[in-house]
């Protein structure tokens, strides 16, 4: 691709920056930090490129915390981000989907003010069959003297969160991120490797037009998910232009994504077997929800707003809803009222 000469480009760095200088007193830590996750992603993006041409595709043999089988770039991409973020004492502690326990940076010459979670490779099974994937992270303050940093300071609720953001590596890769100043996204350019604002504000469709769900697993839900999904899909009330289109990619990050850009809805309930779901609620949904708020969206346990979850585990699941307002809203009221009649 060529830019136009004077195009006015602006760098994921410099945007970045312009942030920072929305708070004078920064140190620039946080900045660095920044920093630090967009080089891991764009490594990450250089291996997920070329993983049909070097010998990275397949399992490890090994499994995750939940049970899954590790894929070779599962470990590429967690070994990529542990090594590249907060190597500069800006934080204290690092979570991985990939590892059981948090790692705790031991008190260096920095302030170590950040903890810094995330999925590092989001939609993984599909990475053979060369769909998308992506990364999902958060950034949460310190609450904990320095030296007496713990697991409490990791299990804050989502609305907590300094920062957010996803990497999708998808036919190019984006950088999507917010401080809780809007959502912004980058896309990378390859040919010089820098992440070129492409999406300023995004703001999220107020109508849903979308649904994204697996329906494999319709037969373990309940009645009140099955009543929803049918009324996504015959129109909300029987007002047939409520009607929605099916998409499932598979990859939370990719599907969100779309549904965030083009106006959508993601559920992954719970469901007879699952109570909780699948996802993860530290580096899966409370991200992907303190993004969507953002955006004027809205994501939800099905309950409550997921962001005011009181996280009690690092590795624990959460049923999600999350994308357009008003959709999302309405699903929790239809599972309110379900809650309310008597089972039969
Ligand atoms: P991960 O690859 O990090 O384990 O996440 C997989 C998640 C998410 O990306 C996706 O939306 C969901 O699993 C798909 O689950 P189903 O295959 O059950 O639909
Ligand atoms: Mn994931
Ligand atoms: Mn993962």
């Amino acid at each position: 691709m060529t830019w136009e000469p004077g195009a006015n480009l602006t760098t994921v760095e410099s945007h970045i920056l312009e942030m920072q200088r929305l708070h004078p007193s920064a140190s620039g830590d946080f900045t660095s930090l920044l920093n630090d996750i967009t080089f891991a992603a764009k490594i990450v993006a250089r291996e997920v490129s070329r993983a049909g041409l070097v010998d990275i595709l397949g399992d490890t043999g090994a499994q995750n915390v939940q049970g899954e089988a590790v894929k070779k770039l599962d470990e590429y991409a967690n070994r990529t981000f542990m090594r590249c973020v907060g190597k500069r004492g800006q934080v204290c502690a690092l979570a991985s989907e990939e590892n059981e326990d948090p790692v705790f940076i031991a008190p260096a010459e920095g302030s170590g003010r950040y903890l810094v979670l995330f999925d590092p490779l989001d939609g993984s099974s599909n990475i053979d069959a060369n769909v998308s994937v992506g990364t999902i992270f958060s950034i949460s303050r310190r609450l904990s003297p320095r030296d007496r940093v713990s697991s409490q300071d990791l299990l804050q609720p989502g609305r907590n969160l300094a920062a957010a953001g996803y990497v999708i590596y998808g036919s190019s890769t984006m950088f999507v991120y917010t401080t809780g100043y809007g959502v912004h996204g980058f896309t990378l350019d390859p040919g010089i490797g820098e992440f070129l604002l492409s999406h300023a504000n995004i703001r999220i469709p107020f109508s849903a037009t979308v649904y994204s769900t697996n329906e494999g697993n319709e037969p373990d839900w309940g009645p009140a998910v099955r009543e929803i999904v049918r009324q996504l899909k015959h129109g909300r009330a029987g007002q047939a232009e409520t009607r929605m289109a099916a998409r499932y990619i598979g990859s939370l990050v990719a599907d969100f994504h779309r549904n965030l850009l083009h106006g959508g809805v993601y559920l992954y309930p719970g469901s007879r077997r699952h109570p909780q779901g699948k996802l993860r609620l530290m580096y899966e949904a409370n991200p992907l929800a303190f993004i969507v708020e953002q955006a004027g969206g809205y994501a939800s346990d099905g309950r409550r707003a997921i962001l005011d979850i009181p996280p009690r585990a690092l590795h624990e699941r959460t049923p999600l809803y999350i994308g357009c307002r008003d959709t999302v809203l309405w699903i929790e009221q239809c599972l309110e009222r379900a809650a309310g009649e008597p089972a039969g």
